[in-house]
């Protein structure tokens, strides 16, 4: 996914192109929008096709299987461009950046010589330096693969390139300590870190003040958020959202992605009582076999994944969820999956994101023995997603004949069409004439759904000419590997889920 080119209202002159390619889940599209706002300053703007960039940065994923021999074609690809801004007299940096640059640093420099820099997700305030670097001769690499995330984000310029959209992302926590078995993170991510609550709340205050209306917190682990607060206290992810829900326009909170374990007392009461907070979860559980949940280092049964379920939906009763899941880890028996089976049944999902285990090197699981084939793991795959999308698909239509606040997003594709989300991050379709869009674009007004196509909703304003009475107390390329599932928010929001 691309960040958006062009639509900055800060007045720098723009001198050179910049093509940020964006692999992978939100926040590597929040890094990559920060990338941005680091070059900004330096005369880079954006720009929608790497053919010419003077810059060309590969914001890379390393979660599932094959991210690097991705990197490595789109190297291939990028070969020509460079060869010819060179014979036409200039220079096209080519730079990777983010976990496979992390994970492979080394190796990618020797691999790809048309490489200028290879840098990892903590250390892309440093990008003005390391481009000076790379430009004083021709031949001089730079590595930067350092680790502590608070110096990043001491850096980070407050200003923001993109401006005039409703909806941001805002990266609380980077990291993980959990180390499942599976999962690449947090060798590549690092240890835990939560930003001070006070810069989490400037940067809010900041996007609201740019008209941004619904902000989804991030983190790798991000309800392990736990940041020094301005009272001296430590602030959990329940505070924060208190302290969030009370900045005026901002309208929906939404934060992702949480592991069960860390959902705590006050977080479930932070969904009962904070209307802002959206009743829509991402809460992985991955598998529903209590021996496979153990070999997974997941450090919680399935029994106890229920019990939170059912606390979160006794505090907030309309509260939907989807979750994560993976077929065929290391040892899974058929037995093993008929226990996830029968927890989603039991669950009842608004929809999922599912994958065929894959050994990511260095963890443990990869060196385990007992590796499931993979046409059982296909089979498997292939059930679970059945039953995971006939979920989905009953949760999209119960939505027809209700009334939903929707917030108001966007022009659609069509003439005289408005686009929003509901509550539950389903794009919402209404035939409102373009001469209104203005006016309307970042309310939340309450519609009816009327009917729905695919993962879409259609609907109608509840009252006509509602336009500005906004009623928030009603409430790029994507590049997946081994499957996963078309969920209203990654279907549009082009993205792939951050592990937890
Ligand atoms: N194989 C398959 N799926 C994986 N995920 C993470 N690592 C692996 C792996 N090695 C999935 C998990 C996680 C999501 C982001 O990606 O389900 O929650
Ligand atoms: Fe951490 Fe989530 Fe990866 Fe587990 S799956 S190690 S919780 S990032």
């Amino acid at each position: 996914m691309k960040p958006r080119a062009g639509t900055g209202s800060v007045t720098k002159s723009v001198t050179k192109k910049l093509y940020i390619k964006t692999y992978g889940c939100q926040m590597n599209v929040y890094d990559s929008e920060r990338m941005a706002d680091v070059l900004a300053p330096l005369g880079y703007g954006l720009s929608d096709n790497p053919d010419d960039a003077d810059l060309v940065i590969l914001n890379t994923c390393h979660i599932r299987e094959k991210a690097a021999e991705k990197v490595y074609s789109d190297l291939g690809r990028l070969k020509p461009h460079q060869q010819r801004k060179a014979e036409d007299g200039g220079r096209m940096i080519i730079a990777v950046a983010g976990c496979v640059a992390q994970a492979e640093g080394d190796e990618i420099m020797a691999r790809a010589p048309q490489v200028d820099m290879v840098f990892g997700p903590q250390t892309y305030h440093r990008l003005p330096e390391m481009i000076s670097k790379a430009k004083r001769a021709v031949g001089e690499k730079v590595l930067d693969t350092d680790f502590p995330p608070e110096d990043k984000f001491d850096h980070l310029p407050e200003e923001r390139v993109r401006k005039g959209e409703v909806t941001a992302f805002l990266t609380i926590q980077e990291g993980c300590d959990k180390f499942c078995t599976f999962c690449v993170v947090p060798y590549t991510r690092g240890a835990e870190y939560s930003r001070p609550a006070a810069t989490v709340l400037q940067e809010a205050k900041r996007l609201v003040a740019d008209g941004v209306r619904e902000i989804t917190l991030l983190g790798q682990n991000v309800n392990a958020y736990h940041g020094d607060g301005p009272d001296g206290r430590e602030w959990g992810l329940g505070r924060l959202c208190r302290a969030l829900a009370e900045i005026d326009g901002l309208a929906r909170i939404r934060y992702t992605t949480s592991h069960p374990r860390d959902v705590d007392d006050d977080l479930i009461a932070a969904h009962g009582e904070i209307e802002k907070l959206m009743p829509y979860l991402h809460l992985p559980v991955q598998s529903g076999s209590d021996r496979i949940l153990e070999a997974m280092n997941r450090k919680h049964t399935a029994a106890e994944y229920r019990h939170i379920v059912d606390r979160l939906r006794s505090a907030r009763p309309d509260l939907a969820l989807t979750s994560d899941f993976i077929v065929g880890y290391p040892g899974e028996s058929d037995q093993d999956f008929a226990d996830t089976l029968k927890l989603v049944t039991d669950i009842g999902y608004a929809g999922a994101f599912f994958f065929k285990y894959s050994e990511r090197p260095g963890t443990p699981a990869a060196s385990m023995r007992e590796q499931v084939d993979d046409a059982v793991k296909s089979e498997r795959l292939s059930t679970l997603q059945q039953l995971l999308d006939s979920q989905q698909e009953g949760f999209n239509a119960s939505m027809v004949n209700r009334t939903l606040p929707v917030l108001l997003e966007k022009p659609g594709r069509h003439a005289d069409q408005l686009v929003g989300r509901s509550p539950y991050l389903q794009p919402v379709h209404l035939d409102i004439p373009d001469s209104r869009h203005a006016a309307m674009i970042g309310t939340v007004i309450d519609c009816t759904i009327t009917g729905l196509t695919g993962h879409s909703l259609f609907a109608v304003p509840v009252r006509d000419g509602q336009a500005g009475s906004d009623s928030t107390n009603s409430s790029n390329t994507v590049d997946s590997s081994n499957s996963g599932s078309p969920t209203p928010d990654s279907a549009d929001r082009g993205q792939e889920r951050i592990s937890a």
